[in-house]
């Protein structure tokens, strides 16, 4: 199929990625120069496994292009895909500006009928605005061919946006139109062939299905958050309860991890998204501003932890911080609690060294003047940047810093502190090794004298 994907961010891109590598012509439109400029150079923009691969594939098999141009990016679509931003407004609902702004390109520039899909996260009705929005256009043009729209939600995870995007848990298509649908049907038949995983539905019900699915997980996460906090003061160790639990498959054990909360371009924003469309409707989302306000709490645990470890003097402290991105293999610091913990940390004149694999560039970029003045030291090795650390701690976990060399760590730090940000270390081994452990939801564990800064 002739295929037009518009945005190429983390969603756009893999889309367009993948479509091409199953055969179809796919016309990638971007605005951002910068961005088009070093795809065209063939350069990956993003951090995503497995992505650039695909990219360099689609290039040389010339059915993937970028352009910035609308004439070119429509001049043969047969489907367009909406995959721009839909960040917070300050009330928290979900920004369209971009989506709308879409709509109209398209209203005035379609030069044949063709099948609109979103696959940005979107509110119920955007589909319906979508549609105005180009029916308008085309009415101004007195164009005489229609145009349908659909709603077809993103459900790939950052990290593994390729694997999830070629093997996907299931296909959302939300469409009342039985051509529509077919369409739909035929492009993603390849990736689903051993099982049928598409789910036809109303576009007002897909819409939902999405806010509906981000909510659900981050209320699992802010659930067992809550859980691992009231663990904490009762001297359980949240980790045996999580076990406990995650085996019965009612419950399951997928996303109930204690940690230092959720971050991310998604999980935040539509569950403010979700809580703005209650209020507008005069219903009390009583859960998700729970589940909202256990996360923000949440994200500040390991600053007050190292705060209440130093009794309160921080300042010219060395805090080591492992992983920035929000999450094990991006770039992307979006909302991260590792920027909330930064922030902390600077504010309080604390000397910090922070490593990633992957989201140096991004928070260099956030903390220029950090790191220019040298409070703020950016590292990729996690050796270097334990070296000479008052306090470790780890945020995001990646695979890097499962199984580090602790006891040539402990040489390195000037005092042998640790606190594990998602529970991924062994307290009692960390112990027997000479540290301080502290975890989230669990007994602290071993002794480490706090001397002067
Ligand atoms: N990132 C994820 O993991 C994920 C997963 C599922 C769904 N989503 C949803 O998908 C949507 C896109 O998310 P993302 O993370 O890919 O965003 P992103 O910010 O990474 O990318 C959006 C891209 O669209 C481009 N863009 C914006 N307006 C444009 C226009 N008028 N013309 C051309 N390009 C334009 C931007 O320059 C940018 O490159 C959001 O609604 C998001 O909630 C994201």
């Amino acid at each position: 199929m002739e295929l037009c994907v518009i945005g190429a961010g983390y969603v756009g891109l893999v889309t367009a990625a993948c479509f091409a590598q199953m055969g179809n012509r796919v016309v990638c439109l971007e605005r951002d120069h910068v961005r088009l400029a070093r795809l065209r150079q063939g350069q990956c923009p993003i951090y995503e496994p497995g992505l650039a691969a695909l990219l360099q594939e689609g290039r040389r098999s010339g059915l993937l292009s970028f352009t910035e141009d609308w004439e070119q990016a429509l001049a043969r679509a047969e489907v367009v895909f909406i995959a721009v931003g839909t960040p917070s407004q300050e009330d928290g609902s979900a920004d369209l500006q971009h989506v709308l702004a879409v709509a109209e390109s398209l209203g005035r520039q379609l030069p044949r009928p063709c099948l609109v899909v979103n696959k940005s996260t979107s509110p119920v009705g955007t589909v319906e605005r979508i549609a105005a929005q180009i029916g308008s256009g085309l009415r101004e043009r007195a164009v005489a061919f229609a145009v349908e729209v659909a709603s077809n939600p993103e459900f790939l995870k950052e990290g593994s946006a390729v694997e999830d995007f070629m093997r996907p848990d299931r296909i959302i298509l939300g469409s009342d139109s039985p051509v529509a649908r077919e369409r739909l049907q035929r492009l993603y038949a390849p990736f689903v062939r051993n099982r049928e995983r598409v789910l036809c539905m109303s576009p007002r019900a897909a819409e939902f299905s999405k806010y509906a699915a981000n909510a659900f997980l981050a209320s699992k996460i802010s659930f067992i958050n809550e859980l691992a906090g009231l663990c904490a003061q009762l001297e359980v160790d949240i980790e045996q309860v999580r076990r406990g639990i995650g085996s019965d498959p009612r419950i399951g054990s997928d996303f109930i991890y204690a940690g230092c909360g959720y971050g991310g371009s998604c999980f935040p924003k539509d569950v403010r998204a979700l809580i703005h469309t209650a209020e507008q409707q005069g219903y009390q989302p009583t859960i998700l501003r729970a589940v909202q306000a256990r996360n923000a709490q949440q994200k500040t645990l390991l600053f007050k932890a190292l705060e209440q470890h130093f009794g309160g003097f921080l300042r010219e402290r060395r805090v080591a911080v492992w992983g920035l991105a929000f999450k094990p293999g991006t770039d992307d610091v979006r909302e991260a609690p590792s920027l909330v913990l930064l922030e902390a940390l600077l504010d309080a004149g604390v000397r910090v060294q922070a490593c990633d694999p992957a989201a140096l560039a991004s928070v260099a970029a956030l903390y220029a003047q950090a790191v220019s003045s040298g409070q703020l030291t950016l590292v990729e090795d996690p050796y270097t940047c334990a070296e000479g650390a008052d306090a470790l701690v780890l945020v995001t976990e990646w695979k890097q810093f499962r199984q580090p060399d602790f006891r040539h760590i402990r040489g390195l730090m000037r005092m042998p502190v640790l606190f594990d940000g998602r529970n991924i270390y062994d307290p009692s081994e960390l112990s027997s090794l000479g540290y301080l452990y502290h975890g989230i939801g669990r007994p602290v564990v071993g002794h480490c004298k706090v001397t002067a800064a």
